[in-house]
């Protein structure tokens, strides 16, 4: 069985933050994402912003987007640098200023971590430009090969060794 997603950490710099991500496994994510040397990363599932917390301490100067229905992270805002902004949009229905960032032309992550992720993957993957990546959360548990194959089998597997060997359940892909 999946150990439980759900942590809570403290920063130096103060504020407690919550995340559904595996523990461990996160640095070994977000190591993978440092490999992919990009400038706009756009988080679609905010929940209390643990996650987007660790991605922003990480890359301090990327600009950094994040998408969530519900506004859970009014107590910690005041940790985040000047980098990040928060949208309180839905992302299943046409959402404009997603739109505009995938068509901006900056090396991307879009990561997808909210309630439907093969939903996000069918609608989004096809906007990124090649050389950008597209990345999942709960491989193997939310969403599954059958579920990409349409969109993502010509793309190169980024990360997926090491993702594979510390447990994670998060899966990139890059563009061609
Ligand atoms: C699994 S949590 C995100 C976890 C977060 N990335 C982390 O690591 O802590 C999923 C989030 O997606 C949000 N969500 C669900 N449906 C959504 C939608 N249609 N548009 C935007 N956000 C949505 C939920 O409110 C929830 O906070």
């Amino acid at each position: 069985m999946r150990q439980s997603l759900t942590h809570r950490f403290e920063q130096k710099g103060g504020g407690a933050f919550i995340m559904k991500h595996e523990s461990e496994g996160v640095k070994v994510v977000i190591d993978v994402i440092a490999e992919m040397q990009i400038d706009l990363i756009i988080e679609l599932g905010t929940f209390r912003g643990g996650f987007t917390k660790l991605l922003n301490d990480a890359f301090p100067i990327a600009e950094l987007h994040t998408y969530d229905l519900y506004n859970e992270t009014k107590q910690v805002r005041e940790f985040f640098n000047g980098n990040v902004v928060f949208h309180n949009e839905d992302v299943l229905i046409k959402c404009p200023s997603l739109m505009q960032l995938l068509n901006r032309q900056e090396k991307k992550l879009l990561y997808c971590d909210n309630g439907r992720k093969r939903q996000e993957v069918a609608m989004y993957s096809w906007q990124l430009n090649p050389g950008d990546f597209l990345g999942v959360h709960d491989w193997g548990y939310e969403i599954f090969l059958k579920d990409v194959n349409d969109y993502v089998s010509e793309w190169e597997q980024f990360g997926w060794g090491k993702l594979v060997k510390a447990k994670t359940t998060s899966r990139f892909w890059r563009k061609p």
